[in-house]
């Protein structure tokens, strides 16, 4: 799947700021259907409750926010409820923009304000009952919501706090990268260790951790993924792509920087020494490696740079959740195109040419060779991720 890559419409003089900002929320990328106009909602945001569709946020008066005022959009951000007082989900993450200082809300309000108003009435809550109960998120703030806005920490640098408030505010990064309950709210003490998403892919570990986390990363090196969709180490692809494209590639060098900053003085996540699987399934996954992958991916796992990933030290590949390397490879993965990096490459789906226990006996081979440590997957595993995806099974 390659995102479509849409442009934010230009600001008009004097608004750049509020352009900016709504780039470096990513509200762009939920907020636009596929093929539809820029910000005129609608398009599908999947929760483990079903889905709900994004609101129109262009300035219609009638189905969009044309007629919301400085406060009340405030409050949106700040607290999850709309203009007249109803909640809403944090499907829109509202939990991670209650950060955002009221300056920078009321200059993305003005940017918004002055884009082309779309009339488009929408049917948003579609969630099964007793989920579609609005008044329900007011216990679940009560619980979960730590009311912002940011406040920068006097101990710690200005890039220090920039970053703090672009990964842990509009950035939202969490949203996806950390872990949540049952009730969809992050596990704060496990925050940026690695999620997996309604879509089913896991988020990896964004924590200094060597091995499954950044900690082989420069600080260039993550710039460069935020900005272009690809570095030595890895390709953005499935909703990166889509952060990439709609958010981090427009952010500026410095701002880039910060969120390294930020990211790289979080603890490490846990070092879990997982037991080596047994010979027999890892000579097997030899042989489908050597004759399926290294002819892109290379003998050793070494890849090519900023075409065919590494595999060795690659963490996506060592989350505890195998789900994303077997998605890999039952779907092959195109990159995500980005503007600076407009040719994409492609690996090829091998749901047809392997079947569960050959795609199990592969998958843990990768997360085991060449230094690389990570849980042995198992063929019912496979099973599991084909079904749920209705990839076509062999045999
Ligand atoms: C992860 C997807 C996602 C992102 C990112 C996102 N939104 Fe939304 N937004 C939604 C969804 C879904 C709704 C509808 C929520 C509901 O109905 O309860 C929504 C609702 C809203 C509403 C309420 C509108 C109304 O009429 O009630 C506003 C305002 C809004 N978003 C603004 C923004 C802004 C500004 C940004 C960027 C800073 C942003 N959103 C980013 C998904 C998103
Ligand atoms: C909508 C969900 C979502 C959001 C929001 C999100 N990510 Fe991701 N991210 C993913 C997924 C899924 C992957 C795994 C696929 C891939 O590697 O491209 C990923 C991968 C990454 C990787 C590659 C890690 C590796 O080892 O290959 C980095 C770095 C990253 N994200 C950083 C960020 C930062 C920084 C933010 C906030 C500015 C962010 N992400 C926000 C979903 C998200
Ligand atoms: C024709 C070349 C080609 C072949 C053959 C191939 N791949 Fe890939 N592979 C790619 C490309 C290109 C990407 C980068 C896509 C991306 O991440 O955006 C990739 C990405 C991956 C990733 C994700 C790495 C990351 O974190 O970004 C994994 C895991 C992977 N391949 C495993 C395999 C396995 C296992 C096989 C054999 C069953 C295989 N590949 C065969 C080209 C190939």
């Amino acid at each position: 799947v390659a995102p479509a890559r849409q442009a934010l419409p230009p600001a008009p003089p004097g608004l750049e700021r509020g352009r900016y900002l709504v780039a470096a929320g990513d509200c762009m990328d939920c907020h636009t259907r596929p093929g539809g106009r820029p910000f005129a909602g609608g398009r599908p945001i999947q929760t483990p409750f079903g889905v709900l569709l994004s609101a129109n946020i262009t300035p219609d008066e009638a189905t969009g926010i044309g007629g919301w005022t400085n406060a009340q959009f405030r409050r949106a951000l700040r607290k999850g409820v709309d203009d007249e007082g109803q909640h809403l989900y944090p499907a829109f993450p509202y939990n991670y923009y209650t950060k955002v200082t009221d300056q920078d809300a009321d200059a993305i309000l003005a940017y918004l304000k002055a884009l082309p108003p779309v009339s488009n009435p929408l049917h948003r809550n579609q969630l099964w009952f007793p989920f579609n109960q609005r008044w329900a998120m007011a216990l679940w703030n009560r619980l979960f919501l730590k009311v912002g806005p940011f406040r920068p920490d006097p101990h710690r640098s200005a890039a220090w706090n920039r970053g703090a408030y672009l990964v842990e505010g509009l950035g939202h990064c969490g949203a996806c990268h950390t872990p949540e309950t049952l009730f969809g709210a992050p596990k704060r003490a496990r925050a940026m260790q690695g999620g997996l998403i309604p879509s089913g892919w896991v988020a990896p570990d964004l924590t200094p951790n060597p091995r499954t986390g950044l900690g082989g990363w420069s600080r260039a090196d993550l710039a460069e993924f935020l900005k272009t969709g690809r570095n030595a180490h890895s390709s953005a692809t499935a909703e990166m792509g889509e952060v990439v494209n709609f958010s981090t590639a427009y952010l500026s060098d410095s701002d880039l920087d910060a969120i390294a900053t930020y990211l790289g003085s979080l603890p490490p996540s846990p070092q879990a020494r997982p037991s080596p699987p047994g010979k027999r399934v890892m000579a097997a996954g030899e042989a489908i490696y050597t004759d399926e992958c290294s002819a892109c991916h290379g003998m050793n796992g070494e890849g090519v740079s900023h075409a065919f990933p590494p595999l060795h030290g690659d963490a996506n590949l060592q989350q505890d959740d195998p789900r994303t390397v077997v998605r890999f490879i039952l779907t092959g993965v195109r990159a995500a195109p980005t503007a600076s990096r407009p040719t994409a490459f492609a690996m090829p789906s091998f749901a047809w040419v392997l079947d569960d226990r050959q795609v199990a006996a592969v998958a843990t081979y990768v997360r085991n060779a060449w230094g690389n440590r990570a849980p042995a997957v198992s063929p019912s595993k496979v099973r599991d991720v084909r079904k749920s995806h209705a990839y076509p099974r062999i045999r």
